[in-house]
């Protein structure tokens, strides 16, 4: 029986490759006929189509009803986003969301990912003062979401602490994963009858490097070299709690599962025929999905190599211990395991050349690889108005693949992938972010069906243009148009939205799909 449905696999990836024709390229910049055919074929019956959003960057109302401030809040109110932009109207979608669900009937998503704001629900931190007005938007924005059957994906954590928590010391202050527990308890008893997909932290990698280390996002502080690591070893302390609690408290009787969403960059050497090059591609590979992958979906500690790198270059820097800290037995144990997906956030790919940078006088995540990260600016397409965004769809394929070698068979959503432009006027013609999303889709669909991924959904980042952090309103990630300019804040489908549409109707790519796009 087994062999049989070996065989009918086979013939039928035979039958849908084969069906590809030469001009299946989407990007005339890659034509390996191996590598990069367009291939033909559907994702699974339940497949989880999605879009994405975070509270900051969409909801506004940044001092409504009771809301306490947030680190993002004093952030930009200091002026440190571009143009001194801030969100505290936004998307405006506290009052119009409403509206976005309609927009999102009309894209044909059965999934929102969506994240609650920690100070709008308790504005001082703690779970002994909250908020009620809080509570009732977000079950407001629950209910309408489940009349119009579209399942929430919810986030607890991205990115924007209350600020009276920050004043404690925020992630570098140890006892934050107790209190992130506490948050996490009052949202499962408060929302957990209408949430069954929960994620804890957002993309931990990159508020603690930006936040904490380079300090160009939220909070802002540049502690080189100790910072990350800091922030990192708590929330993922914080983690396991949340997700233990859940389970033991709140499974049972809500039966809802349980995750991480973590940032995943693809490494590929510069010079593939180069030993250093692969080493230090590898190793990047390696650390900066392991860094928090490691731990939760591996053996409960950091990847062997990442301590090694670190405690190597901390004895360059003449200090006595690494500047990496250690978990206890116990500790691994809490961690190891804490998972019921694997949520994983991709956008792009980098090239890595080995080259020395390791220095005695300065310390810092980026020069622990003795690496340079480059882009092939000459053979890849245009970036994305994002200038770290080109389009390597390819690399996609190749890390989902390494979260199954290196994690196992675990069940993976794609929780964020999407192509930005640069601020102007309406341009509805988004031909490049079409381009992207068909890629892209198309080779997570090759995982799947060529490679056997357990994949179980795809979430567009974003369902419209929204506050993109330091860079403001001047990337646009949107398959809707945003009007800042406007008061009402009224959204426009880009031609995106429509090819969007289509793939979700058609669960991929079928071989006789007609045209390409539904209008909406
Ligand atoms: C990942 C983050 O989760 C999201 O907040 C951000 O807007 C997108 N990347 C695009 O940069």
């Amino acid at each position: 029986m087994a062999v049989l449905h070996l065989l009918a696999i086979v013939a039928f990836h035979l039958l849908i490759i084969s069906e590809a024709k030469d001009s299946d390229f989407i990007y005339k910049e890659f034509t390996n006929p191996k590598r990069d055919t367009f291939v033909y074929g559907t994702f699974p019956k339940d497949f989880a189509w999605g879009v994405a959003t975070a509270s900051y960057q969409i909801e506004g109302a940044w001092d409504a009803d009771g809301k306490g401030p947030s680190i993002w809040d004093t952030f930009t109110h200091n002026g440190r986003s571009h143009k001194k932009q801030n969100a505290d109207v936004a998307c405006d979608s506290y009052n119009k969301y409403e509206e976005d669900i309609a927009m999102m009937k009309k894209l044909g998503v059965s999934h929102y990912r969506f994240s609650l704001s920690w100070p709008r629900i308790l504005p001082k931190g703690f779970a002994n003062e909250v908020n009620r007005e809080g509570i009732e938007y977000y079950k407001k924005l629950l209910d309408a979401l489940h009349k119009a059957n579209i399942e929430p994906m919810v986030t607890l954590y991205h990115w924007d602490l209350p600020q009276v928590l920050q004043d404690m010391g925020g992630w570098e202050n140890e006892m934050m994963a107790n209190y992130f527990a506490a948050y996490a308890d009052l949202c499962f008893q408060a929302f957990g009858e209408q949430v069954k997909l929960w994620i804890t932290f957002n993309e931990p990698t990159i508020f603690s490097l930006f936040g904490y280390e380079l300090g160009t996002d939220a909070p802002g502080l540049p502690h080189n070299g100790y910072g990350a690591y800091r922030v990192g070893h708590t929330v993922i302390k914080a983690h396991a709690k949340a997700w233990h609690l859940y389970d033991q408290k709140y499974r049972k009787s809500q039966g809802g599962k349980i995750s991480i969403v973590l940032h995943g960059n693809w490494f590929e050497p510069k010079n593939p025929d180069s030993e250093f090059d692969r080493a230090v591609a590898e190793k990047a590979s390696y650390v900066e999905l392991g860094w928090f992958a490691n731990p939760i979906f591996g053996d409960g500690d950091y990847p062997a190599i990442m301590k090694d790198m670190i405690a190597n270059n901390s004895r360059i820097q003449q200090l006595s211990t690494s500047r990496l800290p250690e978990f206890t037995e116990d500790d691994k144990r809490m961690i190891e395991g804490t998972f019921d997906f694997f949520g994983l956030n991709h956008y792009t790919t980098n090239l890595v050349a080995h080259k020395p940078t390791v220095s005695e006088h300065f310390a810092s995540f980026f020069m622990e690889f003795n690496g340079e990260m480059s882009q092939d600016k000459e053979s890849w397409p245009e970036p994305a108005g994002s200038p770290w965004l080109y389009p390597v769809p390819w690399g996609l394929r190749k890390l989902l693949n390494h979260i199954k070698q290196t994690y196992g068979d675990v069940p993976i959503y794609i929780t964020e992938n999407g192509f930005s432009e640069g601020e102007g006027p309406l341009n509805t013609k988004d031909t490049a972010r079409i381009n992207y999303y068909k890629a892209y889709i198309n080779e997570a669909l090759k995982a799947y069906l060529i490679d056997s991924v357990n994949l179980k959904g795809y979430f567009a980042w974003s369902l419209m243009d929204n506050f993109e952090w330091r860079s403001g309103y001047s990337e646009r990630f949107g398959l809707y148009h945003v009007d800042f300019e406007d008061p009402e804040r009224p959204r426009t489908p880009r031609e995106s939205a429509n090819v969007y549409a289509k793939i979700i109707k058609n669960n991929g790519f079928p071989v006789q799909a007609g045209t390409d796009h539904t209008e909406l």
